[in-house]
């Protein structure tokens, strides 16, 4: 999708749909002010009728008005005038752009200057409106046989404002690149298991590394890895027919000598929790197993399209996790390349495993933080639902910057603890650690924190359990694109000033 602003009156602007704000008791703001009367008229008629309240995420479509070259006149609730915000917004824009989505219009015109929220300026207002109206118009028809071809007519956005264009021009183009890695990040979710396999993956790389003279890509194949002593995460592929790699993506934006930051995303392409195998219903949404993998590819499409000028690692640990005569089973022994060995109780708590030694391979980096991306734990689902991110770390300044960005972007993180008490939760008779906690299902996705806390001492760390976040079921089925703004975001509060 195509966003411009332009600086112009709701009378002279030609467009499919135009996106008027109203307020809570059917109030419309000054921005109509210079509509014909007739115009006007015709308005305040159809709001009088009362199909429209202006309660947040009330939407009406009316036809044309007089004297007004809009074809379409879109009618957004925004809530009490008084009390504009963040979510209420968001939820207008959802409902908005979902709607305009269903009509023909092929374009549409926003009075973004109704639009005031206490603390929001306009590069936050546009980067909201690009990215939620961008989400809108996603669709996924790759593997459709017929109607390839997206069928959303909408394909421009021109945001209408008076004032501070600056801020709402590097918001557009903030926002713009956030969309189109969230785009990426959503495309490979839902590409199918039988396709999105650990070497398609690396394929990506290289197709990234392809458009950007600032991206280096390494692949590491089971061979290399098996030479560095990655015991762990090649034990997760260990059931499959399709190899493992660890994919190293290089973006040398900043200064040599600048230490990088690091994004290290899970990649399992499937799931089926190997010889602990999993129960059949909904299995399928283990083909997202890889959706923290594919939100380190968005954020570094986004990195390269805004040219940050900052040192980025994106590292992908992708395998597949199959049962099988080859697949590990409970009670097996690894070492990982830290040296510390685990005792695998689970083959299901694999995600922990290709982590870990991705974990340690990055020390070599010297990064200036790791941010690791994964659908690490159900558990975080029952804990926080589709609405937050579960955040866990080792440093304050990570988590400070973490939950900024997350309350910048609304792409939402909440932190759980790591205290030393849950780390006993890991121990063996056996091995270093255990895979999983000895108390059950308790704590699980700390546990599961705690597992990785183990191999990230030389770096300020933060993980980010992203399993109720990442995809969705339901009618909304499919990868959702975060944490990708989140991400972008903390990259770039890492600017230096
Ligand atoms: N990929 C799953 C976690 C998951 C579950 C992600 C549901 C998205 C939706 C992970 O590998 C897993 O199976 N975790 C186990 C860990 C347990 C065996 C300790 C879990 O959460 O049940
Ligand atoms: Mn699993
Ligand atoms: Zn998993």
């Amino acid at each position: 999708m195509d966003f411009k602003i332009k600086k112009t009156t709701p009378e002279k602007i030609k467009t499919d749909a135009l996106i008027v704000p109203v307020f809570e008791g059917a109030v419309v703001g000054s921005s109509v002010d210079s509509l014909s009367e007739a115009a006007r008229d015709s308005l305040n008629t159809a709001l009088k009728q009362g199909d429209i309240k202006g309660k947040a995420g009330d939407l009406q479509i009316l036809g044309a008005l007089p004297d007004t070259p809009a074809k379409r006149i879109v009618l957004m609730g925004l809530g009490k005038a008084s009390e504009q915000s963040a979510s209420k917004l968001r939820k207008a824009l959802v409902t908005t752009a979902t709607a305009l989505t269903k009509t023909a219009a092929k374009d549409a015109a926003l009075l973004l200057d109704e639009i005031q929220i206490k603390d929001r300026d306009g590069q936050w207002l546009a980067r909201q409106v690009v990215e939620l109206f961008s989400h809108a118009c996603y669709r996924f028809n790759d593997y459709k046989s017929k109607d390839k071809q997206s069928k959303i007519n909408l394909k421009k956005l021109t945001l209408l404002c008076d004032t501070d264009n600056k801020a709402v021009e590097e918001g557009i183009k903030i926002g713009s690149a956030v969309a189109n890695g969230m785009n990426l990040t959503r495309d490979l979710g839902n590409t199918p298991p039988n396709i999105c396999n650990p070497s398609y993956l690396a394929q990506q790389a290289k197709k990234l590394a392809k458009d950007s003279k600032t991206l280096e890509t390494t692949i590491l194949d089971e061979k290399q890895m098996k030479e560095l002593g990655m015991g762990a995460l090649l034990s997760v592929g260990n059931g499959s027919a399709t190899p493992s790699r660890l994919i190293i993506m290089e973006y040398k934006g900043g200064p040599k000598n600048q230490q990088p930051h690091v994004l290290v995303g899970k990649g399992i392409t499937f799931d089926t929790g190997g010889i602990s195998l999993k129960p059949a219903p909904d299995m399928d949404a283990m083909k997202w197993d890889m959706c923290g993998a594919a939100s380190v590819f968005g954020a570094m499409r986004a990195v390269i399209d805004m040219e940050l000028p900052l040192n980025v690692i994106g590292v992908v640990a992708a395998a597949e996790n199959m049962p099988d005569g080859k697949a590990s089973r409970p009670g097996d022994i690894v070492t990982t390349l830290s040296g510390q060995t685990v005792e695998i109780l689970n083959t299901d708590a694999e995600g922990r495993l290709v982590l870990c030694d991705a974990l340690t391979y990055v020390e070599r980096f010297k990064p200036a933080s790791v941010v690791d991306i994964a659908t690490l734990t159900g558990a975080v689902i029952v804990a926080l639902g589709p609405f937050a991110s579960g955040l866990m770390s080792n440093d304050e300044a990570v988590v400070e910057a973490l939950q900024a960005a997350a309350d910048y972007t609304q792409d939402k993180v909440w932190r759980l603890p790591l205290w030393d008490e849950y780390q006993e939760m890991l121990d063996s008779p056996f091995a270093d650690m255990g895979n999983i906690g000895n108390a059950g299902p308790k704590a699980g996705s700390i546990t599961a924190a705690c597992f990785l806390s183990r191999f990230t001492k030389a770096y300020p760390w933060a993980h980010l359990d992203v399993a109720g976040s990442a995809f969705s079921g339901g009618a909304t089925k499919g990868a959702t694109g975060r944490p990708v703004p989140l991400l972008t975001d903390y990259l770039l509060r890492q600017l230096p000033a």
